[in-house]
């Protein structure tokens, strides 16, 4: 067993006799961001990386404890403390790549535009979008593309959290939209509320906009902890458990 010598890994856990003592881990997540992060309705968090976060804490056989924050602060709050790491469907990117450390991707979803089924927008570009209101979660890699791509010719609405863009979008108030592919799956396509499609092609490129994939973001200086999370990411798509999570959240 590998041995840690990390300040958020106390002694018993050190000894490799980690149990209900050892200080926790805290992972600092955005909700909801279905299927990723998201509540049941007797307010339990759940998703694909609750479950994954979770799963990698077994694996490293330590605790951890979900501290949810909006995406906003979500790295000041890592660089304050406040929690060890994120696990909120963070891409990697280089920008990020200056204020936090990422472990090895987990999953690598593109991005996508969703609008209401009969919109007659066809393919997303400066022409069609002109004078169109965009829904992104603000700060989003999203919201930086779709800023900088049509900023100048639509309306970009920013959001602070993916409901509530999914809520204005419900009420009509949005053109189209601009997300990681599985959350409008989850919460536009598959949802009651409206009827929605997919327009246009998913988006992964170019890297500097989309990244990596989405990383497990780290102090710099917690590379230890870092290597220890990309090592029970190897053991966990060895084993099955990664397969049986992805296959939980993004059957068909
Ligand atoms: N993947 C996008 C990004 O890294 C959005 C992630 C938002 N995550 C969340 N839990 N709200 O910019």
């Amino acid at each position: 067993q590998k041995i840690l010598s990390l300040g958020v890994l106390s002694a018993a856990m050190i000894a490799g006799t980690a149990s209900a003592d050892v200080r926790d881990i805290r992972i600092g997540v955005d909700v909801p961001y279905e299927p990723m992060e998201y509540r049941t309705p007797d307010g339990e968090l759940t998703g694909f990386d609750i479950d994954l976060g979770n799963a990698l804490c077994a694996e490293i056989g330590i605790q951890c404890e979900w501290v949810v924050q909006g995406w906003d602060g979500i790295i000041p709050g890592l660089q304050a403390r406040k929690y060890d790491a994120i696990m909120s469907s963070m891409t990697i990117n280089e920008q990020r790549r200056e204020q936090v450390l990422f472990s090895d991707p987990y999953i690598t979803p593109p991005s996508a535009w969703f609008a209401p089924a009969d919109s007659e927008i066809v393919t997303p570009d400066a022409e069609s979008l002109d004078g169109k209101s965009i829904g992104v979660q603000r700060g989003t890699l999203q919201d930086n593309y779709v800023t900088d791509m049509y900023g100048d010719v639509a309306d970009v609405n920013r959001y602070a959290t993916a409901d509530d863009m999914v809520l204005d979008m419900d009420a009509g108030r949005l053109d189209i939209a601009f997300l990681d592919f599985p959350i409008g799956k989850s919460t536009l396509i598959d949802s009651e509320a409206g009827d929605y499609k997919t327009v246009g092609e998913k988006i992964s490129e170019p890297v500097e906009y989309f990244g990596e994939g989405f990383g497990i973001a780290f102090r710099q200086r917690d590379g230890e902890l870092a290597e220890a999370f990309n090592e029970a990411l190897s053991t966990l798509k060895a084993n099955g458990t990664y397969d049986e999570i992805e296959a939980k959240y993004f059957s068909e």
